[in-house]
Protein backbone atom coordinates (compact mmCIF):
# COMPACT_ATOMS: atom_id res chain seq x y z
CA UNK A 1 0.00 0.00 0.00
CA UNK A 2 1.34 3.05 -0.86
CA UNK A 3 1.82 5.46 2.43
CA UNK A 4 0.07 8.77 2.23
CA UNK A 5 -2.70 7.37 -0.44
CA UNK A 6 -5.69 4.95 0.50
CA UNK A 7 -6.65 4.71 3.23
CA UNK A 8 -5.89 8.27 3.80
CA UNK A 9 -7.49 9.55 0.80
CA UNK A 10 -11.20 8.76 -0.08
CA UNK A 11 -12.57 10.82 -2.74
CA UNK A 12 -16.04 9.37 -1.74
CA UNK A 13 -15.92 10.84 1.38
CA UNK A 14 -17.38 14.48 -0.93
CA UNK A 15 -19.69 12.13 -2.94
CA UNK A 16 -21.55 11.09 0.29
CA UNK A 17 -24.62 13.63 0.49
CA UNK A 18 -26.10 15.88 -2.50
CA UNK A 19 -25.05 18.63 -0.36
CA UNK A 20 -21.56 17.75 -0.42
CA UNK A 21 -21.24 16.98 -3.75
CA UNK A 22 -22.99 20.57 -4.80
CA UNK A 23 -20.24 22.18 -2.63
CA UNK A 24 -17.33 20.94 -4.84
CA UNK A 25 -19.23 21.12 -8.01
CA UNK A 26 -16.86 22.62 -11.12
CA UNK A 27 -19.02 23.08 -13.36
CA UNK A 28 -22.77 25.00 -13.75
CA UNK A 29 -25.61 25.38 -16.55
CA UNK A 30 -28.45 27.95 -16.25
CA UNK A 31 -30.78 28.78 -18.46
CA UNK A 32 -28.77 31.92 -19.57
CA UNK A 33 -25.97 30.14 -20.61
CA UNK A 34 -28.01 28.88 -23.57
CA UNK A 35 -29.28 30.20 -26.98
CA UNK A 36 -32.39 28.94 -28.40
CA UNK A 37 -31.89 28.67 -32.50
CA UNK A 38 -35.88 29.19 -34.27
CA UNK A 39 -36.64 29.04 -37.54
CA UNK A 40 -39.08 32.15 -39.01
CA UNK A 41 -40.34 31.02 -42.48
CA UNK A 42 -42.08 33.09 -44.72
CA UNK A 43 -43.92 30.54 -45.83
CA UNK A 44 -46.02 29.43 -43.05
CA UNK A 45 -49.32 30.91 -40.88
CA UNK A 46 -49.06 28.21 -38.67
CA UNK A 47 -46.00 27.01 -37.03
CA UNK A 48 -45.00 23.70 -38.77
CA UNK A 49 -43.10 20.58 -37.62
CA UNK A 50 -39.22 19.28 -38.46
CA UNK A 51 -40.16 15.93 -39.10
CA UNK A 52 -36.44 14.79 -38.35
CA UNK A 53 -36.24 17.40 -35.10
CA UNK A 54 -39.23 16.62 -33.06
CA UNK A 55 -40.28 19.38 -31.04
CA UNK A 56 -38.66 22.03 -33.26
CA UNK A 57 -40.97 23.64 -35.84
CA UNK A 58 -40.56 26.54 -38.57
CA UNK A 59 -42.60 29.61 -37.08
CA UNK A 60 -44.77 32.18 -39.41
CA UNK A 61 -43.13 35.89 -38.56
CA UNK A 62 -46.31 36.23 -36.44
CA UNK A 63 -45.69 34.11 -33.63
CA UNK A 64 -41.99 36.21 -32.94
CA UNK A 65 -43.36 38.18 -29.85
CA UNK A 66 -44.85 35.54 -28.05
CA UNK A 67 -41.82 33.34 -28.59
CA UNK A 68 -39.06 36.28 -27.87
CA UNK A 69 -41.53 36.34 -23.95
CA UNK A 70 -41.24 32.81 -23.83
CA UNK A 71 -37.48 32.99 -24.20
CA UNK A 72 -37.07 35.93 -21.70
CA UNK A 73 -39.29 34.73 -19.36
CA UNK A 74 -37.46 31.13 -19.53
CA UNK A 75 -34.32 33.35 -18.70
CA UNK A 76 -32.58 32.01 -21.72
CA UNK A 77 -29.45 33.57 -22.73
CA UNK A 78 -30.59 34.75 -25.91
CA UNK A 79 -31.92 33.15 -29.47
CA UNK A 80 -30.52 32.76 -32.50
CA UNK A 81 -32.68 33.37 -35.61
CA UNK A 82 -32.46 31.36 -39.06
CA UNK A 83 -34.92 32.60 -41.71
CA UNK A 84 -36.95 30.61 -44.77
CA UNK A 85 -37.40 33.25 -47.87
CA UNK A 86 -40.00 33.55 -50.21
CA UNK A 87 -37.85 33.20 -52.82
CA UNK A 88 -34.33 32.40 -53.81
CA UNK A 89 -31.81 32.99 -56.66
CA UNK A 90 -28.39 32.59 -56.98
CA UNK A 91 -26.60 34.98 -55.18
CA UNK A 92 -29.23 34.71 -51.97
CA UNK A 93 -30.33 38.29 -52.54
CA UNK A 94 -33.15 37.60 -49.78
CA UNK A 95 -31.29 37.25 -47.69
CA UNK A 96 -30.96 41.20 -47.35
CA UNK A 97 -34.54 42.33 -47.62
CA UNK A 98 -35.42 44.20 -45.36
CA UNK A 99 -38.51 42.80 -45.26
CA UNK A 100 -37.74 39.10 -44.92
CA UNK A 101 -38.64 36.60 -42.23
CA UNK A 102 -35.41 37.41 -39.98
CA UNK A 103 -35.23 41.53 -40.22
CA UNK A 104 -39.08 41.08 -39.44
CA UNK A 105 -38.61 38.61 -36.58
CA UNK A 106 -35.96 40.66 -35.14
CA UNK A 107 -37.98 43.81 -34.90
CA UNK A 108 -41.00 42.02 -33.13
CA UNK A 109 -38.78 40.14 -30.87
CA UNK A 110 -36.97 43.24 -29.72
CA UNK A 111 -40.40 45.18 -29.41
CA UNK A 112 -41.90 42.75 -27.64
CA UNK A 113 -38.71 41.87 -25.43
CA UNK A 114 -36.05 44.36 -24.99
CA UNK A 115 -34.06 42.80 -22.93
CA UNK A 116 -33.46 39.17 -24.99
CA UNK A 117 -30.46 39.12 -26.68
CA UNK A 118 -31.13 38.43 -30.40
CA UNK A 119 -28.05 37.25 -32.58
CA UNK A 120 -28.97 36.23 -36.53
CA UNK A 121 -27.34 33.53 -38.08
CA UNK A 122 -25.80 35.23 -41.76
CA UNK A 123 -25.40 32.99 -44.15
CA UNK A 124 -26.49 32.76 -47.86
CA UNK A 125 -27.80 28.87 -47.92
CA UNK A 126 -31.19 29.33 -46.79
CA UNK A 127 -31.35 32.33 -49.82
CA UNK A 128 -29.20 30.91 -52.53
CA UNK A 129 -31.44 28.58 -55.03
CA UNK A 130 -28.62 26.50 -55.10
CA UNK A 131 -28.05 25.97 -51.43
CA UNK A 132 -24.55 26.49 -51.59
CA UNK A 133 -23.40 29.18 -48.38
CA UNK A 134 -22.11 31.38 -51.32
CA UNK A 135 -21.95 33.11 -54.98
CA UNK A 136 -20.93 30.28 -57.61
CA UNK A 137 -18.59 30.67 -60.29
CA UNK A 138 -16.84 28.50 -62.85
CA UNK A 139 -13.82 26.79 -61.40
CA UNK A 140 -11.04 25.92 -63.93
CA UNK A 141 -11.94 22.14 -64.80
CA UNK A 142 -15.66 23.85 -65.37
CA UNK A 143 -17.08 22.47 -62.19
CA UNK A 144 -19.11 24.82 -60.03
CA UNK A 145 -17.00 26.54 -56.85
CA UNK A 146 -18.33 28.92 -54.37
CA UNK A 147 -16.43 32.17 -55.03
CA UNK A 148 -15.02 33.72 -51.56
CA UNK A 149 -14.43 37.32 -52.38
CA UNK A 150 -17.93 37.26 -54.49
CA UNK A 151 -19.42 36.33 -51.58
CA UNK A 152 -18.31 38.83 -48.50
CA UNK A 153 -20.25 41.63 -50.18
CA UNK A 154 -23.68 39.80 -49.90
CA UNK A 155 -22.65 38.79 -46.21
CA UNK A 156 -21.60 41.95 -45.20
CA UNK A 157 -24.86 42.98 -46.44
CA UNK A 158 -27.12 40.97 -45.02
CA UNK A 159 -25.33 41.59 -41.39
CA UNK A 160 -26.17 45.18 -42.00
CA UNK A 161 -29.71 44.21 -42.69
CA UNK A 162 -30.08 42.52 -39.53
CA UNK A 163 -27.93 45.31 -37.70
CA UNK A 164 -30.19 47.84 -38.84
CA UNK A 165 -33.53 45.59 -37.80
CA UNK A 166 -31.96 45.70 -34.11
CA UNK A 167 -29.97 42.52 -33.67
CA UNK A 168 -27.79 42.65 -31.08
CA UNK A 169 -25.22 39.99 -32.32
CA UNK A 170 -24.47 38.92 -35.22
CA UNK A 171 -23.35 35.35 -36.49
CA UNK A 172 -21.87 34.74 -39.69
CA UNK A 173 -21.19 30.40 -39.80
CA UNK A 174 -20.78 30.57 -43.88
CA UNK A 175 -16.53 29.53 -43.32
CA UNK A 176 -15.76 32.01 -46.06
CA UNK A 177 -12.43 33.62 -45.48
CA UNK A 178 -12.07 37.31 -44.71
CA UNK A 179 -15.92 36.89 -43.63
CA UNK A 180 -15.20 39.16 -40.26
CA UNK A 181 -13.29 41.71 -41.57
CA UNK A 182 -15.60 42.31 -43.96
CA UNK A 183 -18.76 42.43 -42.11
CA UNK A 184 -17.12 44.70 -39.21
CA UNK A 185 -16.22 47.08 -41.80
CA UNK A 186 -19.65 47.55 -43.36
CA UNK A 187 -21.06 47.56 -39.63
CA UNK A 188 -19.07 50.37 -38.89
CA UNK A 189 -19.30 52.34 -42.18
CA UNK A 190 -23.02 52.37 -41.20
CA UNK A 191 -22.76 53.28 -37.35
CA UNK A 192 -23.25 49.64 -35.92
CA UNK A 193 -19.94 50.16 -33.99
CA UNK A 194 -21.81 48.78 -31.17
CA UNK A 195 -23.05 45.36 -33.30
CA UNK A 196 -21.35 42.63 -31.77
CA UNK A 197 -19.97 39.23 -34.00
CA UNK A 198 -19.60 36.11 -32.98
CA UNK A 199 -17.88 34.44 -35.16
CA UNK A 200 -18.91 30.47 -36.28
CA UNK A 201 -15.05 30.48 -36.18
CA UNK A 202 -13.86 26.91 -36.06
CA UNK A 203 -17.37 24.73 -38.04
CA UNK A 204 -16.69 21.44 -39.44
CA UNK A 205 -18.22 20.18 -42.55
CA UNK A 206 -20.26 17.94 -40.63
CA UNK A 207 -23.24 14.96 -41.31
CA UNK A 208 -24.71 16.14 -38.23
CA UNK A 209 -26.24 19.11 -39.93
CA UNK A 210 -28.19 16.81 -41.69
CA UNK A 211 -31.85 17.86 -39.79
CA UNK A 212 -30.88 21.27 -39.90
CA UNK A 213 -31.15 21.35 -43.75
CA UNK A 214 -34.88 20.44 -43.34
CA UNK A 215 -35.61 22.29 -41.23
CA UNK A 216 -34.11 25.21 -42.65
CA UNK A 217 -34.64 24.14 -46.42
CA UNK A 218 -31.13 24.91 -47.42
CA UNK A 219 -28.94 21.31 -48.36
CA UNK A 220 -27.02 22.01 -51.25
CA UNK A 221 -28.45 20.28 -54.86
CA UNK A 222 -25.36 19.60 -55.71
CA UNK A 223 -21.47 18.49 -54.01
CA UNK A 224 -20.96 19.29 -50.72
CA UNK A 225 -19.60 21.76 -48.17
CA UNK A 226 -16.28 20.92 -47.84
CA UNK A 227 -14.68 22.99 -49.88
CA UNK A 228 -14.94 25.59 -47.60
CA UNK A 229 -16.04 23.97 -44.01
CA UNK A 230 -13.58 22.28 -42.34
CA UNK A 231 -11.82 18.87 -42.43
CA UNK A 232 -13.16 17.12 -39.49
CA UNK A 233 -9.67 15.68 -39.01
CA UNK A 234 -8.52 19.14 -38.30
CA UNK A 235 -7.41 20.16 -34.80
CA UNK A 236 -4.14 22.68 -35.61
CA UNK A 237 -6.40 23.89 -38.69
CA UNK A 238 -9.19 25.20 -35.55
CA UNK A 239 -6.35 27.32 -33.79
CA UNK A 240 -5.80 29.10 -37.46
CA UNK A 241 -9.33 29.74 -38.03
CA UNK A 242 -9.78 31.14 -34.73
CA UNK A 243 -6.92 33.06 -34.55
CA UNK A 244 -7.50 34.91 -38.00
CA UNK A 245 -10.79 35.75 -37.00
CA UNK A 246 -10.32 37.40 -33.85
CA UNK A 247 -7.92 38.99 -35.82
CA UNK A 248 -10.43 40.18 -38.45
CA UNK A 249 -12.68 41.60 -34.94
CA UNK A 250 -14.65 38.32 -33.92
CA UNK A 251 -15.98 39.08 -30.19
CA UNK A 252 -16.86 35.77 -29.72
CA UNK A 253 -15.70 32.77 -31.08
CA UNK A 254 -17.85 29.15 -31.56
CA UNK A 255 -16.91 25.95 -32.30
CA UNK A 256 -19.80 23.72 -34.39
CA UNK A 257 -20.78 21.10 -33.78
CA UNK A 258 -20.39 20.33 -29.98
CA UNK A 259 -19.81 16.58 -28.74
CA UNK A 260 -17.65 15.14 -31.49
CA UNK A 261 -15.72 18.10 -30.78
CA UNK A 262 -15.18 18.51 -27.34
CA UNK A 263 -11.36 18.05 -27.75
CA UNK A 264 -11.76 21.00 -30.03
CA UNK A 265 -13.76 23.18 -27.42
CA UNK A 266 -11.24 22.82 -24.73
CA UNK A 267 -7.76 23.11 -27.15
CA UNK A 268 -10.03 27.09 -28.29
CA UNK A 269 -10.51 27.37 -24.82
CA UNK A 270 -7.22 26.95 -23.31
CA UNK A 271 -5.83 29.51 -26.55
CA UNK A 272 -7.94 32.36 -26.24
CA UNK A 273 -9.76 34.60 -23.99
CA UNK A 274 -12.64 35.73 -25.69
CA UNK A 275 -15.72 34.24 -24.96
CA UNK A 276 -16.38 30.77 -26.46
CA UNK A 277 -19.54 29.40 -27.24
CA UNK A 278 -20.10 25.74 -28.90
CA UNK A 279 -23.01 24.89 -30.85
CA UNK A 280 -24.79 21.57 -30.18
CA UNK A 281 -26.19 20.81 -33.81
CA UNK A 282 -29.15 19.16 -35.11
CA UNK A 283 -27.82 15.72 -36.12
CA UNK A 284 -26.98 15.87 -31.75
CA UNK A 285 -30.61 17.04 -30.84
CA UNK A 286 -31.57 14.32 -33.32
CA UNK A 287 -30.12 11.76 -31.57
CA UNK A 288 -31.06 12.45 -28.33
CA UNK A 289 -34.59 13.13 -29.93
CA UNK A 290 -34.87 9.29 -31.17
CA UNK A 291 -33.43 7.33 -28.31
CA UNK A 292 -35.54 8.88 -25.91
CA UNK A 293 -38.72 8.10 -28.11
CA UNK A 294 -37.90 4.79 -28.64
CA UNK A 295 -37.36 3.99 -24.89
CA UNK A 296 -33.72 3.68 -25.02
CA UNK A 297 -32.34 6.58 -22.40
CA UNK A 298 -33.76 9.32 -20.43
CA UNK A 299 -33.85 12.25 -21.99
CA UNK A 300 -33.75 14.68 -19.24
CA UNK A 301 -30.73 13.11 -18.02
CA UNK A 302 -28.85 12.90 -21.01
CA UNK A 303 -29.78 16.32 -22.12
CA UNK A 304 -28.56 17.78 -18.58
CA UNK A 305 -25.20 15.94 -18.58
CA UNK A 306 -24.18 16.47 -22.13
CA UNK A 307 -25.13 20.60 -21.58
CA UNK A 308 -22.86 19.95 -18.65
CA UNK A 309 -20.51 18.50 -20.69
CA UNK A 310 -19.66 21.55 -23.12
CA UNK A 311 -19.45 23.64 -20.34
CA UNK A 312 -16.70 21.38 -18.71
CA UNK A 313 -14.80 21.48 -22.21
CA UNK A 314 -14.33 25.45 -22.04
CA UNK A 315 -17.84 26.55 -23.79
CA UNK A 316 -19.09 29.89 -22.08
CA UNK A 317 -22.16 29.76 -23.64
CA UNK A 318 -24.09 26.56 -25.63
CA UNK A 319 -26.66 27.34 -28.69
CA UNK A 320 -29.12 24.13 -28.23
CA UNK A 321 -32.50 23.06 -29.61
CA UNK A 322 -32.74 21.82 -25.94
CA UNK A 323 -32.45 25.21 -24.36
CA UNK A 324 -36.46 25.39 -23.55
CA UNK A 325 -36.34 22.12 -21.73
CA UNK A 326 -33.25 22.37 -20.14
CA UNK A 327 -34.55 25.77 -18.99
CA UNK A 328 -37.64 24.30 -17.59
CA UNK A 329 -35.54 21.62 -16.05
CA UNK A 330 -32.65 23.15 -14.45
C1 LIG B 1 -25.50 27.57 -42.31
C2 LIG B 1 -25.72 26.82 -41.06
C3 LIG B 1 -25.89 25.44 -40.92
C4 LIG B 1 -26.12 25.22 -39.56
C5 LIG B 1 -26.10 26.45 -38.93
N1 LIG B 1 -25.84 27.43 -39.87
C6 LIG B 1 -25.97 24.38 -41.92
C7 LIG B 1 -24.81 24.01 -42.73
O1 LIG B 1 -23.70 24.52 -42.62
O2 LIG B 1 -25.04 23.15 -43.57
C8 LIG B 1 -26.34 23.88 -38.94
C9 LIG B 1 -26.95 23.88 -37.58
C10 LIG B 1 -27.45 22.56 -37.13
O3 LIG B 1 -27.18 21.51 -37.72
O4 LIG B 1 -28.14 22.56 -36.10
N2 LIG B 1 -26.43 28.60 -42.48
Amino acid sequence: MLPGVFPVHRPRRLRRTAALRALVRETAVGPGDLIWPLFFSANVDEPREVPTMPGVVQLPVSAAGRVAREAADLGLGGVILFGLPQSKDARGASACDPEGPVPRAVRAMKEAAPGLVVVTDVCVDEYTDHGHCGVLRQARDGSLEVDNDATLEVLAEAALCYARAGADVVAPSDMMDGRIGAVREALDDDGFADTAILSYAVKYASAFYGPFRDAADCAPKFGDRTGYQMDPANAREALREAELDAEEGADMLMVKPGLPYLDIVALLRQEFDLPLGVYNVSGEYAMVKAAARAGMLDERRVVLELLTSLRRAGADFILTYHAPDAARWL
